[in-house]
């Protein structure tokens, strides 16, 4: 009870200072008081993706704000704005990815925070160190929250991720903070001094002011309104690494030969003033004292009036210590105020101004303060009486009960704490409370997350009518099924599905016994030279991340086709093992190595090292500075008019052509080696200097493109929309598959990415369509000729969609044809 009480004292005489400790309400963007007509953004990916849904743990439309993002990453400006509709004191922000419920993995990593007070004057902010950017989400599902040190004071604030192509960025999106009741729109001042002492310099500069700073500073807030006091020894801070002297404002009355600094103070609106408390130093051996007086000018319409206010506080000389002084302001009308404070000494220092004014914000602030006691009251009530229940359920069943109480009263005591603490993360959505998969034996399913519209397909297959009982072409399947064709069938899928996507070839049983019999000459990589860059991809068993590595030319052979400088950093893939991974992952992996090593051609992704000393086990593979083909090509145009109105980078069809040759190349190595790609597609190509390419195997890992895969049977995910009528409906993977699959990456090419393949059909409708092939009347719908597409290069692409696979033109003819209608 002596605690209840203190509370109440404490809310009762608590002054009006914002206290960041007190001040951090969400502001309603997950409880929605922030209306959908206040939220807006540079741009949306869709409909569904639209500003509105950027709403912290809000799950509507497609989970989250996602912006459309066109152009070279410096150049993208992408915001989400939300209109606080009056000033606020801005103490905390909050934000998340876009999860769906599992579909999503886009989040922002870092981001940047504009703010505005008028809508029109847009400010960057800045941490206490200079540093603009904050660090965001790791992943989709949880909430950071970040204190802004300093806090702002606006209106209007924007989130701006740190774009770059290696992902897509969804944000979901909160503020805390409370209304801003001072009013205090900005103050113009001389220029905070340095002073000399001891030989050390004592910079008193205002280091977060956000206006103009010139001869004076104008326009603007800065520590003086920041809500952090000084300390009583003006060398130390609160904050942790800055220059001697931050937490104050200060000038010598050398610069002021009339013996007063002025500093002028503009309101947002008339006000009838009752204080202003100055936070003033009085480290008076250092020569540094309180003002001896303060005159104030008021000023209501356009003039300052005539007759000003003056005081001087009592002069302190025994205790040094910081302190407010408080002004009366006599219940002045203003919109702005002028206020000159006279040295008593050679240094004047202040760290906080603040006004109270003495109509309708008091009545306000006396309203959230009697919601906050309500509040505290009621939940002091709660603890209470659950105490008071658990004594009583604890006199019947003590022992059980005991432990009941004491997990509940920690709970209580986690979750307050955690709200004090400066900066936490909280789990609202943790991944184990993801539905988990069924069992499979599968590694991709395992390593790396699952996509989007997935839904329940096998019972659409099983719709087709050869897969019906009654169809009449069933008999003909039964007997390919004899014949040793693999049916689609439940057993089949899961020898076809580890593969999928993932990066791993698919090896026929008799290679992979020939690759096991040798030793894997990989070397180990020492694992301090990486630097983690970037995230590529995630899952449940593993992650790929993008990473600097130092030294690793003593890792590649001579016949390295990219150059790389001596002692220079190269870009690699890194793909991990989480040390957690079952035995079955594991041996995948390890197989995985094997197979990697084998394969050396200039255009497919070699294997450079391992690590696997310790945990986790990764394996580092090349990457290309361009990213992979489908990010290149979606942010390029190809040459014409919209690349010259658009100003859009272009690359030509001779670059492209060459492109495709060297992913025929790269395919006619693998085809030789009987090795089956089993996802080859632009997303799987990664792009180096003057167009290279390199085939590689991670497409899936990335979520980026998730919809491009399509589950089956709740367990296989499967690119149908690359692949060969034989692979979806009878499980064949082949060479000939890998064919089909490269006519669709060329027709990719040649759109430049700029959609899906057969994006006018539903995932269930392409399905119908690989029926449409086995059925063969013409009822098949090919996709169409790209307008840039020559007629040679559209035949060459329809051969690899022969229905009879024996038609289908090898890889060696592939890359002849091309070779032979190079532009
Ligand atoms: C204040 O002074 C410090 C120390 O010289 C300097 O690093 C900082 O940039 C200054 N801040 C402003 C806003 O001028
Ligand atoms: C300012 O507020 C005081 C106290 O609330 C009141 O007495 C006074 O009349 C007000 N002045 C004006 C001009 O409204
Ligand atoms: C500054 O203040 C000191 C102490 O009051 C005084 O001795 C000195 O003359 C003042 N300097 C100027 C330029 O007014």
């Amino acid at each position: 009870f002596i605690l209840v009480h203190l509370l109440i004292l404490n809310l009762f005489f608590s002054t009006k200072i914002i206290s960041t400790s007190v001040c951090r309400s969400p502001l309603g963007m997950s409880r929605g008081q922030i209306l959908d007509e206040d939220i807006s953004a540079s741009s949306q990916w869709s409909d569904s993706t639209a500003a509105k849904y950027g709403r912290l743990d809000c799950e509507e439309g497609d989970g989250a704000w996602c912006p459309e993002i066109a152009g070279e990453p410096e150049n993208i400006n992408e915001f989400l704005q939300i209109d606080l509709r009056s000033l606020h004191f801005i103490t905390l922000v909050g934000t998340q990815g876009r999860h769906a419920g599992g579909i999503g993995n886009e989040f922002a990593q870092t981001y940047k925070i504009k703010y505005s007070r008028d809508g029109s004057r847009w400010i960057s902010w800045r941490n206490r160190q200079g540093k603009e950017v904050i660090e965001g989400n790791r992943n989709a599902y949880d909430i950071v929250l970040k204190d802004l040190e300093p806090p702002i004071i606006a209106r209007f604030v924007r989130f701006m991720p740190v774009i770059d192509h290696s992902m897509n960025v969804c944000m979901r999106v909160e503020l805390y903070g409370c209304e801003w009741l001072d009013g205090l729109v900005s103050y113009n001042s001389p220029l905070g001094q340095q002073m000399t002492l001891n030989g050390q310099y004592i910079y008193l500069n205002d280091s977060v002011y956000d206006g103009a700073m010139s001869y004076s500073m104008t326009e603007g807030l800065g520590q003086l309104t920041d809500g952090m006091c000084g300390l009583d020894d003006f060398t130390h801070s609160h904050v942790y690494n800055v220059w001697p002297g931050y937490d104050y404002v200060g000038w010598t009355n050398e610069s002021f030969p009339n013996g007063y600094v002025e500093i002028i103070f503009e309101f947002d609106r008339t006000r009838n003033f009752t204080t202003m408390k100055v936070h003033c130093n009085n480290m008076f051996s250092q020569r540094v004292k309180t003002f001896q007086k303060v005159v104030c000018y008021f000023r209501s319409e356009s003039d300052w009036e005539a007759t000003p206010i003056s005081f001087s506080p009592v002069m302190d000389d025994v205790n040094p210590s910081a302190r407010f002084v408080t002004v009366s302001l006599y219940n002045h009308m203003a919109s702005a105020i002028k206020c000159q404070y006279y040295f008593s000494d050679i240094w004047m220092m202040f760290s906080e101004i603040t006004f109270q004014s003495g109509d309708d914000p008091t009545h306000k602030v006396d309203d959230s303060n009697t919601r906050i006691l309500i509040g505290c009251l009621v939940a002091i009530i709660f603890i209470l009486v659950a105490i008071i229940v658990i004594i009583l359920w604890r006199q019947v069943w003590q022992k059980m009960l005991e432990k009941v109480s004491r997990r509940m009263l920690d709970d209580e005591l986690t979750a307050s704490l955690s709200i004090q603490s400066e900066t936490f993360t909280y789990n609202n959505n943790s991944p184990s409370s993801v539905p988990s998969e069924q069992e499979s034996s599968s590694t991709y399913e395992r390593i790396f997350p699952l996509g989007p519209d997935y839904q329940e397909p096998s019972c659409l297959v099983r719709k087709l009518p050869e897969f019906s009982q009654t169809s009449e072409d069933t008999g003909e399947l039964q007997k390919r099924v004899q014949e040793g064709v693999p049916h689609y069938a439940e057993a089949d899928i899961v020898n076809l599905q580890g593969v999928t996507g993932g990066n791993t070839y698919a090896v026929p049983a008799l290679t992979m016994d020939l690759l096991s019999g040798k030793d894997v000459a990989v070397e180990e990589f020492p694992r301090k030279l990486l630097t983690f860059k970037e995230k590529l991809g995630e899952g449940q068993f593993g992650e790929v991340h993008l990473c600097e590595a130092e030294g690793m030319q003593d890792f590649m052979d001579e016949d390295f086709s990219f150059d790389v400088i001596e002692n220079q950093t190269v870009l690699v893939a890194v793909k991990m093992l989480r040390t957690d991974a079952n035995k079955n992952a594991r041996n995948d992996f390890l197989k995985e190595i094997k197979i990697m090593s084998r394969l050396k051609d200039p255009n497919i992704i070699r294997l450079l090292a391992v690590c696997m000393s310790s945990d986790p086990l990764c394996m580092i593979t090349e990457y290309m500075e361009n990213g992979d083909l489908n990010q290149f090509l979606s942010r390029h145009e190809p040459e014409g008019m919209i690349a010259l109105l658009s100003n859009a980078p272009t690359v030509s069809y001779s670059n492209l052509h060459h492109m495709a040759t060297q992913i025929a190349s790269g395919m006619k190595y693998l085809s030789s080696l009987n090795f089956v790609h089993r996802d080859l597609a632009t997303r799987n190509c990664l792009v180096g200097k003057n167009y290279t390419i390199k085939i590689a195997d991670f497409g899936m890992s990335r979520n980026l493109y998730s919809g491009d895969y399509y589950r089956i049977q709740g367990r296989a995910v499967l690119p149908i929309r690359w692949m060969s009528w034989e692979s979806i409906l009878l499980g064949k993977f082949t060479t000939s598959s890998d064919v089909w699959a490269f006519g669709v990456t060329l027709w990719e090419m040649l759109t430049f990415c700029k959609e899906q393949p057969y994006s006018q059909l539903s995932d269930e409708q392409v399905i119908e369509n690989t029926g449409e092939f086995f059925r063969d009347q013409r009822r098949q719908i090919y996709l169409p000729q790209p307008p840039m597409c020559p007629d040679p290069v559209y035949k060459l692409m329809l051969s690899c969609w022969h229905r009879n696979t024996k038609e289908r033109p090898s890889f060696q003819e592939i890359h002849h044809t091309l070779l032979d209608c190079k532009p």
